[in-house]
């Protein structure tokens, strides 16, 4: 396994260590969480999607919360996510929305998690938007295709789902989802996996990337390239402009508070942006995720720490 992704695999394991997790949860979100979190509230939220839309940027929102253990709090979840879409069309503002099955009970019973998702959509189709299902670790990889597969299957069409370019599984996937027309966000994978399931080098994953996003802009498929990394950007205007692809068959997405200049100047190029937008008080294993993909950002933690 490659440095990069033995300092992304140490990070993890540390920050996510329960004594260490406490600690740093006990500390706030003054470890500088707010610099990828729109804040505590919805209301905050919907402000942060405001702001990013007067600059021609459109969002996804996503309630923060996973692994939940009780079938109260996966119902809490959905309740939270229902008077979401609402706030989001009561306002006006262009954002779909982002879920976790594992917060809607995904790890209780598969078909808690189905229900939930199923009342989302049903939701969101019913006020004219989208349901993107975030795509979690290993486990959950089967049962979360599943769930979007038995959506489809009961003619509800305003859902996507992930790919992560890191699984070896993924080109499989991709090409099983093509054969349903699926919308598909593709991004690099920000989980701890062992190396029977990922590619074990930083440089196989980005490889990878390329591969599956040149498979996607060739399907014609709607696609949601999730992805800060320069070259890639690169590559999929590239490969787009060469197969004559209408910049409406596609969209860059990138995460809230990270390479805000780069979402601008795309925007600029006519490119469609959506930026991932997180909220809520569950902030910690999201935010140890996005330590985890840049260690500099640790460094950043440990000056907040400082500071007190
Ligand atoms: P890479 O890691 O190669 O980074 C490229 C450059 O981006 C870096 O050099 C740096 O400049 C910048 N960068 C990347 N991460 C940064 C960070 N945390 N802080 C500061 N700069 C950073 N994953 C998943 O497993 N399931 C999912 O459902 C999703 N969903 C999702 C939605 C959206 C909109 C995005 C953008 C990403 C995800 N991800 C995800 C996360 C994704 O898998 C991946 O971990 C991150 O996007 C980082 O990978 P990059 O593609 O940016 O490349």
């Amino acid at each position: 396994m490659d440095a990069t992704l033995l300092a992304r695999r140490a990070i993890l394991s540390l920050f996510l260590n329960p004594t260490v997790a406490g600690a740093a949860q006990r500390y706030g979100m003054k470890l500088g969480a707010l610099r990828f979190i729109a804040g505590a509230e919805r209301a905050d939220a919907i402000a942060a999607v405001r702001r990013l839309n007067e600059k021609g940027i459109a969002a996804t929102l996503d309630y923060l919360g996973e692994s939940v253990t009780r079938p109260e709090e996966a119902e809490a979840t959905v309740r939270e996510y229902v008077e979401l879409l609402g706030d989001i069309h009561r306002a006006g503002v262009d954002s779909n929305v982002s879920i976790k099955l594992t917060a809607m009970g995904l790890a209780i019973d598969a078909d808690l998690a189905l229900a939930g998702a199923r009342r989302l959509v049903q939701e969101a189709a019913r006020l004219g938007n989208f349901v993107r299902i975030d795509m979690e670790d290993t486990p959950w990889t089967d049962a979360t295709l599943r769930i979007y597969r038995t959506l489809r299957a009961e003619g509800l069409d305003n859902v996507g789902v992930v790919i992560q370019a890191y699984l070896y599984r993924s080109e499989k996937d991709l090409e099983d989802l093509a054969a349903l027309g699926a919308n598909v966000r593709l991004c690099k994978g920000a989980y701890k996996e062992p190396p029977d399931r990922a590619f074990p080098d930083k440089a196989q994953v980005d490889a990878n990337y390329l591969k599956l996003a040149a498979r996607r802009l060739r399907s014609g498929l709607y696609t949601g390239f999730a992805t800060h990394d320069e070259r890639a950007i690169a590559f999929v205007k590239e490969e787009a402009r060469r197969l004559g692809l209408g910049r409406d068959r596609f969209e860059f997405q990138m995460l809230y508070g990270i390479r805000g200049d780069l979402q601008e100047q795309l925007v600029r190029e006519g490119y469609r942006v959506r930026v991932y937008v997180p909220y809520g008080t569950q902030w910690y294993p999201y935010f140890v995720r996005r330590l985890a993909e840049r260690p500099a950002n640790v460094a950043f933690v440990l000056r907040n720490i400082l500071r007190g």
